[in-house]
């Protein structure tokens, strides 16, 4: 079975032939550089052999957790921020019924998130939408010390402890931390939640496939083994040794450095279905805090298509020439709805009458790719043979091979984000944070 496809052909009116190619040495060495575990930001490679290390067991306990969850609470509030929320929240918008709480019976539990901002409006919000609703909650923090879910924790515990009492409040509250290390460890101990561990050698963006992604998932009741077989099977299918062409995540990581060394220094991650919407958000993440340092980096933009078009579809046909566009393109939809024919054709739309909803898109898909093409766009095509779990855990394991190896390729550590610190030490120097007292005098002087 091809798990996904990638269609580079529409890269050729900028790339000469072979030009791909002759990067393949260098993706597939990048590859080998990420299973031998000797490059750059070495001790997070805990990622690579992941999907392969998750055990049935492993599995099984989580939905056990999930299930205990499930029968609990009608909201779920999955806490945390960067890599400790946006798989979660990508899988989970890719998955659910866009409209489950319009329904009369919405599916529970309902999976909604908080603690990746630090807006007062957004958390009295969720705080009071959960007054009369049985909830629960998932606390992700690898550190255990970061300031947004920290805050949004001391909020909403608060809350759980008032409606529940604090030891039935300890029964709807699960960690997921560091095996020793952080605050949110300590108070799990103390307090006695149930505790999933996130790996020394996984760091945030790459840790999907770690309780971190798969407990919400499987909390808002997916199917969180096919998730893990489709990233096994992509796993499989980058490994180390399959030749590049057969390899996507190389040949994709060769193209966009391609791209990039002739100055398209911008990729626009665009899709077709605004379920994919987030995909994008955990893909900017995944691809701006691995790449963007050392003054180098594809700078990592999405859109929604076809909506976008609508609002940047004139930038991205003319304006500054320096963009190219993935495109993940999705096979088929669960539904079908069809146009209808209508007597008066006041809309004109009688042409299209018979047609599927999803033949209309088909077709904008394929004459944006041509316009943009001919606009100097050079586009790259993902192909997705369906939205479901398998193939959603082999779409972000892709993404993830494809960001190591590319990477390596731009000649960073792929591994570490040294540049958030920059806004946490102004943050704390200005809320006077102890042990920052000199960084509060001097950031002071600049106000
Ligand atoms: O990718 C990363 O490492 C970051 O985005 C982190 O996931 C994010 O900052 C949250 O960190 P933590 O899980 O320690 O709260």
């Amino acid at each position: 079975m091809e798990l996904i496809r990638i269609d580079t052909s529409k890269t050729s009116g900028t790339l000469k032939p072979g030009e791909i190619e002759s990067l393949a040495g260098e993706a597939l060495e990048a590859n080998a550089l990420l299973h031998s575990r000797k490059g750059a930001g070495n001790d997070f490679l805990g990622w690579v052999n992941l999907p392969w290390e998750i055990t049935e067991s492993t599995i099984a306990e989580i939905n056990r957790v999930a299930a205990g969850l499930r029968e609990k609470a009608e909201i779920i509030v999955v806490i945390g921020i960067g890599g400790s929320y946006l798989g979660a929240k990508a899988v989970l918008e890719a998955m659910t019924d866009s409209f489950t709480l319009l329904r009369s019976k919405p599916v529970t539990p309902v999976v909604v998130f908080a603690g990746q901002n630090i807006s007062e409006d957004y958390i009295h919000e969720l705080v009071t939408a959960l007054e009369d609703r049985s909830f629960a909650l998932i606390s992700i923090s690898k550190s255990g010390t970061t300031t947004e879910p920290a805050i949004a924790f001391r909020i909403l515990k608060s809350e759980i402890e008032k409606r529940y009492g604090k030891e039935e409040a300890a029964s709807r509250i699960v960690a997921i931390t560091d095996s020793s290390r952080g605050a949110l460890k300590k108070l799990a101990t103390d307090e006695g939640y149930e505790t999933f561990v996130i790996p020394d050698d996984v760091g945030g963006r790459y840790s999907v496939l770690t309780p971190v992604g798969l407990l919400p998932m499987a909390a808002a009741g997916l199917d969180i083994a096919a998730f893990v077989k489709g990233a096994q099977d992509m796993a499989t299918a980058t490994a180390e040794g399959v030749p590049f062409e057969q390899n996507p995540a190389a040949v994709y990581a060769a193209v966009r450095n391609a791209l990039y060394r002739k100055g398209f220094k911008i990729e626009i991650l665009a899709s077709y279905d605004p379920k994919l919407l987030y995909i994008a958000e955990w893909w900017k993440q995944l691809y701006g805090e691995s790449e963007g340092k050392d003054g180098k980096g594809i700078f990592p933009a999405s859109v929604t298509l076809t909506a976008d078009l609508h609002s940047m579809g004139q930038y991205i046909q003319e304006g500054e020439r320096t963009l190219f566009e993935t495109v993940i393109s999705v096979g088929k939809p669960k539904h079908t709805v069809k146009i209808e024919r209508e007597e008066t054709d006041l809309d004109g739309l009688n042409y299209i009458a018979g047609k599927r909803i999803s033949e209309v898109n088909r077709m904008a898909e394929i004459g944006v790719a041509i316009a943009h093409v001919d606009g100097g766009v050079p586009n790259i095509r993902i192909e997705l043979p369906e939205i479901n779990e398998y193939y959603i855990g082999a779409l972000l394991y892709f993404f993830e091979k494809g960001c190591g190896i590319s990477g390596y390729m731009l000649g960073v550590n792929p591994f570490d984000q040294p540049g958030v610190e920059a806004y946490k030490k102004n943050m704390f120097a200005l809320l006077n944070k102890p042990g920052f007292e000199k960084e509060s005098e001097e950031i002071r002087k600049r106000l």
